[in-house]
């Protein structure tokens, strides 16, 4: 069922943006997919929510790069895009237990209310006067101090939109509804991706979203003035190619953008390699795409495991156990799928 506020917007002359269907789909404050949502993981799965390995590898960075004495007191982390709050809590809980740090303020970006809510229960018995945790709603509300900042399957979340080329002409695809189904119907452009046309041949798809480009390109900026980190875990290939990688999950099965909108998970690729040549205009040093598989590796999730199999006695759930570490780190599973990036405002050097 379309719900009435999404025909609405769609009565407009040429439809809407991608985008826009989108940003109603996953966001709207009645509809969103995100605003009904009792939890991630009812459509699929994240990493932090298939195991506290996940968090506790990130937390052990998080370690190394305050031990490295390159960005002045790094105590404070940042997660954009929190979803259950299971990652961050994976990192207090994990860092608490390293004794090394007296106080830890932690901001939490976050765009859905409902998620909001479901965070702050989640976290509040973690809360004790050494770790502060604030909900933000603009990166121009976080100190200006040095921050490790965190993200995973942020970006892949993000609205876009897509732009196609026929006959050396750039068309945008938007969203239209026509004999009561929706559809893609293509528009000429005035984009300014249209720079872009002589690098592709007919039938190109490019994907590109503002948002993604203004929140990366603040979040850069913030490295750039105050120091710091930005560790990202997303989804995607290495070189993203011209062709539509949108998709939807509904019930945990792919399906059409327009099969079931506001009920579905609408994601698509991510372009690693934009992040990192915006990232050039900050000054900033990059390491990566790598996959997610060879991060947990360099941060010890072997050593991890082997410590926590060691302390338990029921073989179900070192079963369990050692499942959640596969589906982390397989290269059929979310080892190779998922990429990690990382920003720095000083050069770290890692061996990968
Ligand atoms: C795919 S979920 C991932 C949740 C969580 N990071 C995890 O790994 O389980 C995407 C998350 O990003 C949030 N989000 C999307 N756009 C955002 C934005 N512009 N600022 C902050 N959070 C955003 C969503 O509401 C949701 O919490």
């Amino acid at each position: 069922m379309i719900p009435r506020e999404l025909k609405k917007k769609l009565m407009k002359k040429n439809g809407i943006s991608l985008s826009e269907y989108i940003d109603f789909c996953l966001y709207d404050k009645s509809h969103g997919y995100y605003e009904n949502i009792s939890r991630i993981g009812h459509d699929f799965t994240t990493s932090p929510e298939v195991s506290q390995l996940f968090g506790e590898c990130i937390s052990i960075f998080f370690l190394y790069l305050s031990n490295l004495n390159l960005f002045q007191d790094l105590n404070r982390i940042a997660e954009f895009g929190p979803g259950n709050g299971t990652l961050i809590s994976d990192i207090i809980r994990s860092l608490n237990s390293y004794n090394k740090f007296n106080k830890i303020n932690i901001s939490l970006f976050e765009k859905s209310k409902n998620l909001i809510k479901h965070q702050k229960q989640n976290l509040s018995n973690l809360i004790n006067p050494n770790i502060e945790i604030t909900w933000l709603n603009k990166i121009e509300s976080l100190d200006k101090n040095s921050h490790f900042i965190v993200c995973n399957e942020l970006f892949d979340a993000f609205p876009i939109n897509q732009y196609i080329v026929r006959n050396n002409k750039l068309y945008e695809r938007r969203v239209v509804y026509k004999n009561k189904k929706l559809l893609f119907e293509e528009y000429p452009t005035s984009s300014k991706l249209l720079n872009k046309i002589t690098e592709l041949k007919d039938g190109d798809i490019i994907e590109h979203s503002c948002e993604i480009e203004k929140l990366i390109s603040q979040i850069f900026n913030h490295l750039r003035l105050y120091g710091g980190a930005f560790l990202l875990f997303d989804y995607g290939p290495y070189q993203k190619a011209n062709v539509s990688t949108i998709q939807a999950i509904f019930k945990k099965k792919k399906c059409c953008i327009f099969e079931h909108p506001s009920r579905a998970d609408i994601t698509h690729h991510i372009n690693f390699v934009r992040l990192k040549e915006i990232s050039k205009e900050y000054n900033l040093f990059s390491i990566g795409p790598i996959p997610q598989s060879k991060f947990l590796n360099m941060f010890g999730i072997n050593e991890r495991l082997d410590s926590i199999l060691k302390g338990l006695s029921s073989n179900k759930i070192k079963k369990k156990l050692e499942s959640e570490f596969f589906r982390l780190t397989s290269q059929a599973e979310m080892g190779e799928l998922f990429k990690c990036m990382i920003f720095t405002s000083k050069q770290i050097k890692l061996l990968i």
